[in-house]
Parts: C-alpha cells; sequence; structure tokens
C-alpha cells in the first residue's frame, strides 16, 4: 500500500514514523514533508509546487496520486483542510483521511463550532459573539466595571446580576473566530487589554478576515487535556469517534505556565490525572453529543479529530475542536499506540472503528519540544543541529523533526534520523519548533528523565526548550 502524509511538521514525522512499521506498506509520500521524514524507512519527500492549502498545490498533489497509485492520503494540519483538500480528492475519486470543507468549520469558525455545541449540548463555556467592534467594546466595558449583564448564551434578554466581587475576579476570554495559527486567543486581565486585542483583531486588522468576527467567553479555570480520535462520519450511516488515550500539551512558552502562548512545548500521554469520573464525563457530555450532532448535520468527516478539554475537578468544558491530530500530542500519543496504524486509517475510510482493535503500550511518553531562539516571535534559522548518539542509544528515546532540513546543496537525507538519531552536522534548524524528544518510560517520572536526558544531547546555537514538561 502506498500513502501519501501532507504536512511537514513533527506530527506529520509521528505519522509518517509510525505507518513506515505497518507491513501493509510499501511506500510513504511526505509532501513536502522536512529533514526528519526523508530519512525514515520506505519514505520518500515530494517537493511539489504549491503547498497543499493551495488550489494549484492540491492539483499537483492529486495528479501525483494518481500518476503513483497512492492509496490514500493523509492531512496533518489544518490549512489544506479548510482550503477543501478533501472535497477536491474525494471528487476526483481519490481517498482521503479529513474532514470536508464544511466539516472543517468546526475549526476553521469559532462562532460556528460554538453555536454547534450549543445546538447539540456540548458541554462548553458561555460566550457571546460579535461582529462589530463598538458593540463588542460596549460589552468588555459593562463586564470591567461591574454594571454588566452576564454572559449569557444568546437568549436575548439582559439580565441583571447579582452584586459580584469587583474588579471581576475572572478575566474575560477574547478568540477571533478564524484560523489564527495560535495567535487569535487573548485572555484580557483589564479593559485596557480587553480594549487593546478587540482593537487589533477588529481594527487593525492584524489577523485579516480571521479577527473581523470574534467571539468573548467565560474564562475557565482547570487543567487541560487533548483528547485525538478517530472519526468515521458519513451522511445516512451511524457515525463513530475512537477516542485515543488522553494527552496533556504544554502551551505556554516558559515553565510554570508563564509567558507568550505558542504552537505547544512538549506533550504527555496518557495524562495521570485524567481517568474515572472525568473520562466518563467527556464521553457523556462532549463525545457522545458531538458525534449525534456530527451525524444529525450530515457531515462528510473521515480524518481525525482533537477535543481541546478544560478539566475542573471531574467536569469536561470543551473548549475547541482541531479537525486533525494535535501538534506536539501525536508525537505523544504514537508512541504508545499498539496497533497498526495503516489498519486505523483503512478502518476510518471503510466506517469500520467500532471493530478496530485499539490497543496501547503500558507506560508513559514524554515529550518536550526544542525550539530555535526567539520563538515564538522572530527566531534564528539555519543552525547545524548536533546530537550525541548515547543520549538516544541509553533512553532509547526518539527524536521528532519539525522544523529542519537538510542544508542547502545537500541531497541525501541522514538515514540514522530512521534510527532515532540525526548524525552531527546533517540537518539545520528552518522552524520556530525545531524538534520533538519523545521518550517512554514505565512511569510518568521515568519517561520525564529519560527525555531531557535525550534533550540533553542535542544542540543547536540558541537552542530552548521548557523544564518542566510532564513535571506536575
Ligand atoms: P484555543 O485556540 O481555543 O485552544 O485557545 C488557546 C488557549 O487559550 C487554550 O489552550 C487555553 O489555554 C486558553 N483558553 C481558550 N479558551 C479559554 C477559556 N474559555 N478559558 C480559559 N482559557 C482558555
Ligand atoms: N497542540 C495543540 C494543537 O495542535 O493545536
Amino acid at each position: 500500500m502506498k500513502v501519501v502524509v501532507a504536512g511537514a511538521g513533527g506530527r506529520e514525522h509521528a505519522l509518517v514514523w509510525k505507518l513506515s512499521q505497518s507491513p501493509h506498506i510499501t511506500k510513504l509520500f511526505a509532501a513536502p514533508g522536512n529533514g526528519g521524514t526523508g530519512g525514515e524507512a520506505k519514505c520518500e519527500n515530494i517537493p511539489l509546487p504549491g503547498d497543499s492549502a493551495s488550489a494549484e498545490g492540491q492539483e499537483a498533489l492529486l495528479d501525483f496520486c494518481k500518476k503513483n497509485q497512492v492509496d490514500y492520503t493523509i492531512v496533518g494540519p489544518e490549512a489544506p483542510l479548510a482550503a477543501g483538500i478533501v472535497d477536491r480528492f474525494r471528487q476526483a475519486g481519490a481517498a482521503i483521511i479529513g474532514p470536508d470543507q464544511n466539516a472543517a468549520r468546526l475549526e476553521t469558525s469559532k462562532a460556528h463550532a460554538k453555536a454547534f455545541m450549543e445546538r447539540y449540548g456540548v458541554n462548553s463555556g458561555k460566550f457571546r459573539i460579535f461582529s462589530e467592534y463598538e458593540a463588542a467594546l460596549h460589552y468588555a466595558k459593562k463586564y470591567f466595571r461591574q454594571d454588566s449583564p452576564d454572559l449569557e448564551p444568546r437568549t436575548g434578554a439582559l439580565r441583571e446580576q447579582p452584586a459580584r466581587p469587583f474588579p471581576p475576579a475572572s478575566p474575560l476570554v477574547i478568540k477571533a473566530d478564524g484560523l489564527a495559527g495560535g495567535k487569535g486567543v487573548i485572555i484580557a486581565h483589564s479593559l485596557g487589554e480587553a480594549e487593546s486585542a478587540l482593537h487589533s483583531f477588529m481594527r487593525e486588522g492584524v489577523l485579516g478576515a480571521a479577527g473581523k468576527t470574534i467571539l468573548i467567553e467565560e474564562f475557565l479555570a482547570g487543567r487541560e487535556v487533548s483528547i485525538l480520535a478517530a472519526v468515521s462520519v458519513s451522511p445516512g450511516k451511524p457515525g463513530q469517534i475512537l477516542p485515543f488515550i488522553p494527552a496533556r500539551d504544554h502551551k505556554s512558552r516558559f515553565s510554570g505556565g508563564t509567558g507568550p502562548n505558542t504552537g505547544g512545548m512538549g506533550a504527555i500521554a496518557p495524562v495521570p490525572d485524567f481517568s474515572g469520573a472525568p473520562q466518563q464525563d467527556f464521553i457523556t457530555r462532549i463525545l457522545t453529543p458531538t458525534l449525534r450532532g456530527m451525524e444529525q448535520e450530515k457531515l462528510e468527516y473521515r480524518g481525525f479529530l482533537f477535543f481541546g478539554l478544560m478539566v475542573k475537578d471531574t467536569q469536561c468544558f470543551l473548549l475547541e475542536y482541531n479537525v486533525r491530530l494535535g501538534d506536539p500530542e501525536t508525537q505523544a500519543v504514537l508512541p504508545l499506540l499498539d496497533a497498526d496504524l495503516s489498519d486505523l486509517c483503512r478502518a476510518v475510510l471503510l466506517g469500520k472503528l467500532d471493530s478496530f482493535p485499539l490497543a496501547w503500550k503500558a507506560g508513559a511518553v514524554c515529550a518536550p519540544v526544542a525550539v530555535a531562539e526567539g520563538y515564538p516571535g522572530a527566531y534564528r534559522k539555519g543552525d547545524p543541529i548536533t546530537v550525541a548518539a548515547e543520549a538516544f542509544s541509553h533512553t532509547k528515546a526518539r527524536l521528532f523533526i519539525a522544523g529542519a532540513s537538510l542544508p542547502s546543496g545537500t541531497a541525501q537525507y541522514p538515514q540514522a534520523v530512521s534510527a532515532g538519531r540525526v548524525p552531527p552536522h546533517s540537518l539545520v534548524t528552518s522552524g520556530g519548533r525545531v524538534l520533538t524528544v519523545a521518550a517512554r518510560g514505565s512511569t510518568h517520572e521515568e519517561a520525564r528523565a529519560k527525555a531531557y536526558q535525550a534533550l540533553a544531547g542535542v544542540s543547536f546555537t540558541g537552542i530552548a526548550c521548557r523544564e518542566d514538561i510532564g513535571a506536575s
């Protein structure tokens, strides 16, 4: 079987690595892939014209799939899904894993996603939607001045509030409606912060069309958990959602949850504080109504889904859907998958998830991310990466490359990447999140010790990481 993985990050490297272990897979293509995917067994990077979020790139990929008798394509990131790659492939009769453009609105419009949650009773925080700056600002002013109606779902009626603490104990969460690459959520602790967020999104247009409509949400305190899942929903058939083991990303740049939001500084799986009652609550009040909603709305969704949860005691609130696997959660979850990923993909395509033998290895994975100096702002690029091989052979840790490529003028990918190592000077940094080290241990503590031991063997100028991935 021949499979294309579309995307260029650490998530796609992890997908390629896991798929390459399947006896059913004869050939893998990463489109365009990165310095890690190109060295994996059976895998070849295919640099095609345009990227798969553009019409030109989609045509080129489709053409490639036809000419090379590719059996199916897996789409890693959200941008091609938002741009309708699944619709284009399905129209041409090519098998592809991901939701169509309409179903992808669960991620591409937060207002749409919230309305969907409200329609089907998916447990989530209160919210209001604004497309006019003045109205949003008025709302924020009232909230921070205490003379306001509280956040109520859009009932129309303004409700007088009993006295509440002033200034308000909770910040307001201001979110851009559209895709914003992790830059669309501001937690405003004061009117000044709220006003500047609203101004930059709605007036200055810093996020373009994505910030023209915004949501103001109630702030939910708790611990975040990511649940990745395989989904097979097609009109007219009973749908299926198969959840994976829970994972936890660490989104703030600095240890202890401080500093700016990033694409993710490291992940662990499973999550020690998420089992039993909260897990049951997730199934009952989030997963089940989500599936019912997808069926009722006759969505075409054969792909992966990410539930971003806030867990308070035993209760789960859904913060967001992503219509794809999480990054870096995938790098922490896939090393624990005790099943053939290619078989799982076929079950997604054929609607056979209910009989799929999903199993997980014992133990835990800790997967810290190494980033380039300056990230998440402007960051250094082009620095050679060196790796102490012993750090990886001792710990059996795995290196998943995200933002690193071959130095210009080099044609051969380092084969040693497939053994979880990068030989010295074979790759240079090219992105903000450069790589993830994923180590497995019989306990979280052991996984964490091994991951940091291996990471200590990786160096490039300006390397930075969080020291506390999985520490609490
Ligand atoms: P999102 O893009 O919706 O996942 O938001 C990015 C991050 O902002 C989340 O991972 C949370 O850390 C935080 N966040 C989003 N919505 C809320 C909320 N309603 N309450 C508290 N934190 C939130
Ligand atoms: N780790 C969060 C995401 O993939 O969006």
